[in-house]
């Protein structure tokens, strides 16, 4: 098993080499999928990421920007989002990417396209991050580690969402990612089987779950009983992600007897909704992230859009909100390049 671990010395890490590189593209494209943090009772050490939905980075060799410094030139998709690099999730990765590098010589520009919603769940902060570090690590060549560019986008979502690397990691590195322990931070990628299926059913309602706001909901302490039953579902979550069991891996990750009561209720009509999911076949329901999405777990595509047209109905007729689904798989590449240029 891949493991990465913060102290694990690089002799190719760039700052043992030279500093201040110079680019090998004038300039790159970068997607980077969204995510589900949690699955359950894996709160705040366990997520993975889903094909289809994502954020595009754009980031150029600008000669009008001051060398050292970046700027964004432009965000579609979100227009609440600040273009100060220091208060956006991807300008502080890129910061960040470019700090590790030495990057001293050389102005940049980044364009993002929001291909994800704010605040829905999906890990957006993540995908914008994990978009912004891979883009500056391949401009100058691609010399950092997936490590260092899991550790760029927390110090993003420490100051943007909080300091979690449960979207982050699998938004850098695909598939399902632990976080093992945060002091010395250290991240297990597990390698769900590429011969077994899983299909996501994500449905996201038209509410507004800050972040912040459902992290104050959660208890200070727990009982012992929820912790036995939590870490028994979440020691099987991880059991059925390696053996590939989606069933599973549904019933473990429905089965949080910790976080989802405390948010649960601060979602209309979510309790409804993982009924309305359990009731039209899914292996699992539960909050994707700090929701409001919320995920159901199916080993057929086919059954995931017809659970899904369930559960936009229930959150209609129980919370009074509309909700769109999508029904994806696993994204077992993550944040990657699409394209560079030298023109
Ligand atoms: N683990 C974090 C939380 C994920 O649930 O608060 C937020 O996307």
């Amino acid at each position: 098993m891949l493991r990465f671990s913060f102290h694990s010395p690089n002799p190719n890490h760039p700052s043992a080499k030279t500093l201040d590189p110079s680019p090998v593209f004038r300039s790159v494209k970068t997607f980077a999928p969204a995510t589900v943090a949690n699955l359950g009772p894996g709160f705040d050490f366990l997520g993975c990421a889903v094909d289809g939905l994502g954020d595009v980075i754009t980031l150029s060799v600008d000669p009008g920007v001051a060398p050292g410094k970046i700027v964004i030139s432009s965000i579609s998709g979100a227009p609440k989002l600040s273009h100060n690099p220091l208060r956006n999730c991807a300008g502080i990765a890129a910061i960040e990417i470019m700090r590790k590098l030495g990057v001293r010589s050389v102005g940049l520009s980044l364009s993002l396209e929001k291909g994800l919603p704010l605040g829905s769940g999906l890990g957006s902060s993540a995908a914008s991050a994990a978009a912004a570090a891979v883009a500056v690590d391949a401009l100058f060549g691609s010399t950092l580690t997936a490590h260092d560019l899991v550790l760029a986008g927390l110090e993003s979502e420490a100051k943007v969402s909080g300091y979690h690397a449960d979207n982050i990691g699998p938004a850098i590195l695909g598939g399902f990612v632990l976080i093992r322990s945060y002091e010395p931070f250290e991240i297990l990628p597990l390698n769900f089987p590429a011969d077994r299926d899983l299909v996501f059913v994500l449905v996201s309602p038209d509410f507004e779950a800050p972040t912040k706001k459902m992290r104050e909901a959660l208890p200070a302490e727990v009982g012992m009983k929820e912790h036995i039953r939590n870490s028994s579902q979440a020691a099987a979550l991880v059991a059925a992600v390696l053996q590939g069991d989606a069933r599973v891996l549904g019933s473990a990750l429905s089965s949080d007897v910790i976080v989802e009561p405390k948010r649960a209720p601060l979602i209309p009509g979510m309790a409804a909704v993982k009924v309305a999911a359990m009731e039209a076949g899914a292996f699992g329901c539960t909050i994707s992230g700090a929701g409001p999405t919320v995920v159901a777990v199916i080993d057929g595509e086919q059954q995931g859009k017809e659970i899904g047209d369930r559960m936009v109905e229930a959150f209609l007729v129980n919370g009074g909100l509309r909700a769109k689904a999508t029904v994806s798989k696993l994204d077992r590449v993550g944040a990657r390049v699409i394209s560079s240029s030298n023109q």
